[in-house]
Formats: structure tokens, sequence, C-alpha cells
């Protein structure tokens, strides 16, 4: 009898611990088999795109490979997030790629895009999530492909100077970028191409987190109708914060070819507030750039040798992905007040590997 109650205590107590471990087990999802209910008729078994099935010929837009490790590791986790709940069309991709908002819950849309991210395996491209917004004066650290264009225009007593850079970076290897500028410049009417600048960088770490970068850098100015030729290198660094908030800067030397000890040495630093996850909104950022002549003479200012100012911006993003976007912002010399009034500041900038120029407004 009693073996018997107690054998029967145990099929109770088993079926309890079955109702109570049942609902938390099927709440932690399985992002592999809601991919291959949800997902693997079009991108295909494990993320295995196959172009010839007869779905995908069907769509008329072929979707990206996850397996591509430079495509999945270029595009931030939480942009796919926005995608998978609210459908490719609210950013800007394909409307065949259907909204999964009412489908699935935030956390299972979570664990999926863990899943997709991990697809490619080990590899050595940075992660997409860590290209933060391009500031007017901090150099980015992520090496993305761009297309950029930045305007100055210098507002002194006297002469008013407006200079266009355009920039053109390219990704070569995993994380490597080189790049090519053309400065011109308008004083008082004169339009001049001014100088030519080259360049590199290498992203030399990036944390198991995603969340910080850290890039070496070095470009070379080139007058065009003389003046010094210049050496700057540079490491540049960013991190998210928190969901928030997000932190770049900048350690730069600027070294003239003649003499290294007329050169100067500047840091840059911002912070930008990513407030909402649509990438075309505002996003309002402060800037600080201080740059240190190395030559500091030695009269009774000797100690004032920082060139500080700050720089309030707005990033607009202008396409439904944010891969065009407008920043916008004052220059306002802190001290040594008598360098420049303000100089407005602005860039227009072209991510060119998340579609052509037009794609998504
Ligand atoms: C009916 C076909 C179809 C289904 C089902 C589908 N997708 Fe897509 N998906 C697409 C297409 C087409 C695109 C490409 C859109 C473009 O490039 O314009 C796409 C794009 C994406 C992207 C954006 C990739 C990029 O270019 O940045 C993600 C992420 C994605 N899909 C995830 C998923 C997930 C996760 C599921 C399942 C929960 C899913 N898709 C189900 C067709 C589909």
């Amino acid at each position: 009898m009693r073996g018997r109650s107690e054998s029967d205590l145990f099929q109770h107590l088993a079926l309890a611990c079955f109702f109570l471990v049942q609902p938390s087990a099927a709440s932690e999802p399985d992002p592999a088999a809601l991919f291959a209910t949800h997902c693997s008729s079009c991108h295909g078994p494990g993320g295995n795109l196959n172009p010839d099935s007869p779905v995908v010929q069907g769509l008329g837009v072929v979707p990206a490979d996850f397996n591509d490790p430079l495509f999945n590791s270029r595009e931030p986790g939480h942009d796919w997030k926005m995608v998978i709940e609210h459908g490719g069309a609210a950013l800007g991709l394909s409307e065949k790629m259907p909204a999964f908002g009412d489908t699935l819950t935030e956390h299972e849309i979570e664990s999926v895009v863990t899943y997709l991210k991990g697809i490619p395996g080990e590899h050595d491209y940075p992660d997409g999530a860590l290209n933060l917004f391009l500031p007017l004066n901090t150099i980015k650290a992520f090496p993305e492909d761009e297309v950029v264009w930045k305007s100055d225009y210098v507002k002194r007593d006297g002469v008013d100077v407006w200079e266009n850079v355009f920039e053109l970076e390219k990704r070569v290897g995993k994380r490597g970028q080189v790049l090519v500028e053309l400065v011109q410049s308008l004083e008082d009417g004169d339009s001049d191409l001014d100088k030519i600048e080259v360049g590199g960088k290498y992203v030399v770490h990036t944390n198991a987190q995603n969340t910080s970068i850290l890039t070496a850098g070095s470009k070379f100015e080139f007058p065009i109708h003389g003046g010094e030729e210049e050496w700057l290198p540079y490491l540049a660094f960013g991190r998210i914060l928190n969901s928030e908030f997000t932190f770049q800067g900048h350690t730069r030397a600027k070294l003239p070819f003649n003499d290294f000890g007329d050169g100067s040495f500047e840091v840059a630093g911002i912070v930008h507030w990513t407030h909402s996850p649509w990438p075309r909104n505002a996003f309002p950022g402060l800037e600080v750039l201080a740059e240190f002549p190395f030559d500091r003479g030695n009269g009774p200012n000797r100690s004032d040798f920082a060139e500080v100012s700050i720089i309030p911006q707005v990033r607009f993003g202008l396409t439904k992905g944010g891969h065009v976007a407008l920043n916008m912002g004052v220059q306002i010399p802190v001290n040594e007040r008598d360098r420049f009034d303000y100089v407005a500041q602005m860039n227009l900038l072209w991510d060119f590997a998340d579609g052509p120029f037009w794609k998504g407004w």
C-alpha cells in the first residue's frame, strides 16, 4: 500500500512539475525552428539562400544571403529587428519581406536576429552595430563604404571662406578602408581645388559584445597650389554606451612634412542621443574639439595653448533605412575667440553598400 501511494505521489508531483515547467519551457524560443517555419521558404533552409528556388524567383527581388559574412556583419541587428517586426517596406526594402510583429513576440524576433547573426560562424568582419553616426569632426571608427559631401562655411570678420570636401571611402579586406578626398575652397568668390587627401584605416579591436571599436588610421594632405604637405595619423574609438547614447572620439596628430614640430595634436569626442530605433529621424549630438599646437610659445599666454570649440549638431536620417543622412551643426569657439565667429558645418552621407542614393525615401 505504502509503495503504491508513494508512486502515486510521485506521479502527481511529476505531473505538477510538468505543468509548472511547461509554460517557461515554451517561452524560451527555438530560433532555428522559428526560422524553418516562418522564413526558410524565402531565405533558404538555415539561411542558405537558394536563388533558383521557384519561391525566390517569384519574389522579383533576391533576398541577401545570411551566409555571406560581409553582408551579414555589416547590417546592424537592430535594423533587422525592425525589418522583421515591421516588414521590408518600413525600412525602404522590398514589401515582399513580410512583417512578423503580429506573429512573433519581441523576444522571439530578438532570438531570430541573434540566430541570423551567427549563421556565417566565426569571422573577422566588425559588426555593423558599430557603424555609428558620422559626426561632423570626430573620425568614425567603422570602415563603411561611403560617399560624403562635407561643407564648412567659416564666418570670420573680414573674410568668409566656404570649403567643400568630396570624400569616397571604400572597404578593403575584412577590417580595412581606403579613402580619397578632394577639398575645394571658395574665398571671395574665387573657387579652387585646393587639396587632395588620401588615407586608410584598419579596425584594430572590437569587443566580444560588439559595443566598442578601435581603429588606427592615417591620412596625407597634398595642397595643389603650394603650401605644406601634412601627415595625419590617428586613433578613432566608438562605443555604444546603452540603448540611448553612443560615444565616439579620436586623437590625431597633424604633422607638416617639413617640420613635425610645427604640428599640432587634436582630440575630439561626441555623444549622440540614439532615442529611436527608426533610422529616419532626428538625432541630436554634442561634439567637443580641442587642438593643441606643439609650439605654444613662451609668452604670458603659454598656458592658453588649447583651442577648444563645441559643435552642437543634429543627424537627420533621410531615407527609411537611414543610408542617406544629413548632419548639420555649428562650431562655436570656446576660447581664443578671434579664430572665427562660427563655422556652419554639414555633411551629407550616402552609405552605398545599402543601395542606390534614391532608394527608400
Ligand atoms: C515571402 C518571402 C519572405 C519571407 C517568408 C521572409 N522574408 Fe525576409 N526578406 C524577403 C525579401 C525579398 C527580402 C529582401 C528585401 C530587399 O532587399 O529589398 C528580405 C529581407 C530580410 C531581411 C533584411 C536583410 C537586409 O537586406 O538587410 C531580414 C533581416 C529578413 N528578411 C529576415 C527574415 C526573417 C527572420 C523571416 C522569418 C521570420 C523572414 N525574413 C521571412 C523575403 C521574405
